[in-house]
């Protein structure tokens, strides 16, 4: 796991563990490491220096989530003491009176960096791929393996918290120099002739700045002047940025630097441990492991793609209709070297969305983020074009021109000779269910939705709709371009509104009835910040106008069916009367639920609580958990009728396509870890249905598993 080679005195760590393809804290790099300091100690005269390094491609990995996923209150004690002994290697280490330097080969994330932060010197290789930082807040935990007590004391409190700590920035080596969280960057072949030479030129004592006598926090401490006007405002800039939600890690993060600050090192040490500690064993953490860890990794690494469908990788893609999808479609896939055509209905409009990645391109331009010569060369890579003849040699077809079944079946007819024989078909409708669509349409088993989010090139998320004659094959090479575009696909099977509009309707109707209830908009939104939704209701309801659900209403009656068409639904009258009688269509119109004054921000229309009222008294853990109840209840729904294939599907895409809390860690995690498991959750979901309406009544699957004790 650790071997050890010396040369002339020094002695090269290099980490790799035999049984997986990058290092972890697990077991056997504990021990290894215990092993490795011990002898380290008894050869320590012998010895002048200390090289640590990776065999893999990455430096380090970092903790093991699978063990943190499993700690539970009652391990409390256990998994304290397990933090401390991995903490107390790495202290051996940094007092041994050895110079010891970190050659980071690869990816040093989380315990990675932990790692590398504890040598006196740290040498990146020269390679912009590579991610240095400790991201555990995103993970709901904190760096628990002295990253927080060793940034502090190296940046200062404000920095460490700022640019490190409380938004687990991911950098690349050049913006870790900057941030001074390494100290060279020396090209990749070099690593460890460049770590050697530091050793064979160092002259010091073998301490870090903080064991030497008469250190000194950079910034001072809280009691300093300028930290004294900083922190006590950091509190509220926290909440402020988090609207409230009910985030434990950056709270904690916060605590143990600050407490950390003003004792000495073993004490902030242990401090963070002990915040640690109460994080990983609390649920939150599991609920963002499980999403944003476990479930995140299945799904990117294949879980739902046919197997035995040969990997597939687009080469020239043609893009149809070039408005606001089309546009960012188009860019996000020039973005990874794709060729692509953009058609829309004259040249002047395809120009037109070509022009939206110039204006993208600017801008990252400006941040430095881009080369100007990246840039001419992405956009040398998007042809507009009026003329369908133009997609001749496209081997993916990707639709995104107005939402009308006949437009859409009228525009795959036109390119259907012109593209390759067997390219793949893609429809980015939001509504039209996709195996009607298919009826039009030639070679109906290559066709598929491909659901994009706005905007593309910042949603992560992209759902594959399955209609009733899609094939495997067609499957996976849409899962493959998905992962080529860098995105994560969800794979749903055919049904009005798909997964996650039928779901986000949910919600956003949710809202719209408790104005029709007369309860305060304010209120309303504010509900929803403070349990955790990124955007509040009625503000998503204006973005995606206050027309859209009567268009998908008018549909379902057309064809017959009502699943996800709120017939019923109370917020229906609601979004009918903002329309019918005061005009408001939301955002894109100026005028819904918020007012858009060009001169300021957006704020709610004050009609509102004059033709709704705003006095109407819902207990504010009703207004919340009416709005993340209807959500879980669409989605086991949606599981029960088989439009979703899996519970990571559902989880991952509720978060990353409809904003479900992430704390939660998904729609359907939040029904298992809701108070009283799925029998709690059942119990609850019938007061709600007794109080507000037939919506809230638990469906049979979730009746049947909370009886057996199951959960999803
Ligand atoms: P948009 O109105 O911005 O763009 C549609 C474009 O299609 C226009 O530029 C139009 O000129 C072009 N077009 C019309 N007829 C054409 C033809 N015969 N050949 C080529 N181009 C033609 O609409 P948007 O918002 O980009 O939506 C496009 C599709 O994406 C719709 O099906 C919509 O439901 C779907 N969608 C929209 C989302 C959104 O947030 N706006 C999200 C996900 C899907």
């Amino acid at each position: 796991m650790i071997s050890w080679t010396e040369d002339g005195g020094v002695v090269t760590l290099t980490m790799d563990d035999p049984d997986a393809g990058a290092n972890t804290m697990n077991e056997a790099y504990l021990t290894a490491m215990a092993a490795t300091v011990e002898r380290l100690q008894v050869e320590r005269d012998q010895l002048r220096g200390v090289i640590v390094t990776s065999a893999k491609k990455t430096f380090f990995a970092g903790g093991n989530l699978h063990l943190i996923a499993q700690a539970r209150p009652e391990n409390a004690a256990e998994v304290f003491e397990t933090v401390e002994e991995a903490k107390c290697q790495l202290r051996i280490l940094e007092t041994l009176g050895l110079p010891v330097v970190a050659a980071i080969n690869g990816a040093a994330l989380g315990g990675g960096l932990e790692i590398a932060l504890a040598c006196h010197h740290r040498i990146v290789a020269d390679d912009e791929r590579i991610e240095l930082g400790v991201p555990e807040v995103t993970l709901g935990l904190l760096p628990g393996g002295g990253g927080v007590t060793r940034t502090v004391r190296m940046l200062g409190l404000q920095d460490a918290l700022t640019k490190v700590l409380l938004q687990g920035q991911r950098m690349k080596p050049s913006r870790a120099l900057s941030t001074g969280i390494v100290d060279e960057i020396v090209p990749a072949g070099e690593l460890l002739t460049r770590a050697r030479a530091w050793i064979d030129a160092y002259d010091g004592d073998a301490k870090q700045p903080w064991d030497r006598d008469g250190y000194k926090i950079p910034g001072g401490t809280p009691s300093s002047p300028k930290l004294a006007a900083f922190l006590p405002a950091f509190p509220a800039n926290l909440r402020k940025q988090l609207k409230g939600a009910p985030y434990p890690a950056p709270k904690a993060i916060m605590s143990a630097a600050v407490e950390g600050s003003q004792v000495d090192f073993a004490t902030a040490s242990r401090i963070e441990s002990r915040c640690f500690v109460s994080l990983a064993t609390g649920q939150i953490a599991k609920n963002m492991i499980n999403a944003f860890f476990f479930e995140l990794q299945a799904i990117n690494a294949g879980a739902s793609r046919p197997a035995g469908v040969p990997a597939y990788s687009a080469r020239k893609v043609g893009v149809l209709g070039a408005g606001m999808m089309g546009a960012g479609i188009a860019y996000v896939c020039a973005k990874v070297g794709i060729e692509v055509v953009l058609k829309d209905v004259s040249l002047e409009a395809a120009e037109n969305g070509k022009a939206y990645s110039e204006k993208l391109l600017a801008k990252q331009v400006g941040k430095g983020r881009t080369t100007p010569e990246q840039a001419a060369e992405l956009l040398g890579r998007i042809t507009p074009a009026a003329d369908p003849n133009d997609l001749a040699g496209c081997d993916l077809v990707i639709e995104a021109v107005f939402e009308s079944e006949e437009l859409k079946q009228k525009v795959f007819a036109e390119i259907a000779g012109v593209v390759e024989p067997d390219a793949l078909l893609c429809s980015n409708t939001s509504t039209l269910p996709i195996t009607s669509l298919a009826e039009g349409i030639d070679r109906p088993d290559d066709f598929l939705g491909m659901h994009f989010f706005s905007p593309v090139d910042r949603m992560p998320l992209v759902e594959l709709i399955v209609g009733a004659k899609t094939s495997d094959r067609a499957l996976a090479k849409a899962y493959d371009l998905v992962r080529q575009i860098r995105k994560t696909p969800i794979v749903v099977n055919d049904s009005r509104g798909f997964f996650t509009s039928r779901v986000f309707g949910t919600l956003v109707m949710e809202g719209a009835a408790l104005v029709g209830e007369g309860v305060h908009p304010v209120t309303i939104e504010r509900a929803a910040t403070q349990i955790g939704f990124p955007a509040p209701p009625l503000a998503m309801l204006d973005e995606v106008t206050l027309t859209l659900p009567q268009k998908i209403r008018d549909a379902a009656r057309a064809a017959g069916d009502s699943a996800g068409a709120f017939d019923e639904h109370p917020g229906m009258a609601v979004t009918d009367r903002l329309v019918a009688e005061f005009d408001r269509r939301g955002k894109a119109a100026g005028a819904g639920f918020y007012e858009y004054p060009a001169d300021g921000p957006k704020h709610l229309w004050p009609g509102l609580v004059e033709h709704f009222g705003g006095t109407a008294e819902v207990p504010f853990t009703d207004l919340q958990e009416r709005m993340t109840f209807a959500m879980a209840l669409e989605t086991v729904k949606c599981l029960d009728e088989g439009v979703l294939r899996s519970v990571a599907d559902a989880n991952i895409g509720s978060i990353f396509g409809i904003g479900f809390p992430p704390l939660y860690g998904g729609a359907l995690q939040y029904v298992n870890q809701y108070a009283g498991g799925l029998p709690g959750f059942v119990a609850r979901a019938r007061e709600l249905a007794a109080a507000y309406g037939e919506r809230f009544t638990p469906p049979a699957l979730l009746v049947r598993k909370a009886e057996a004790g199951e959960t999803f």
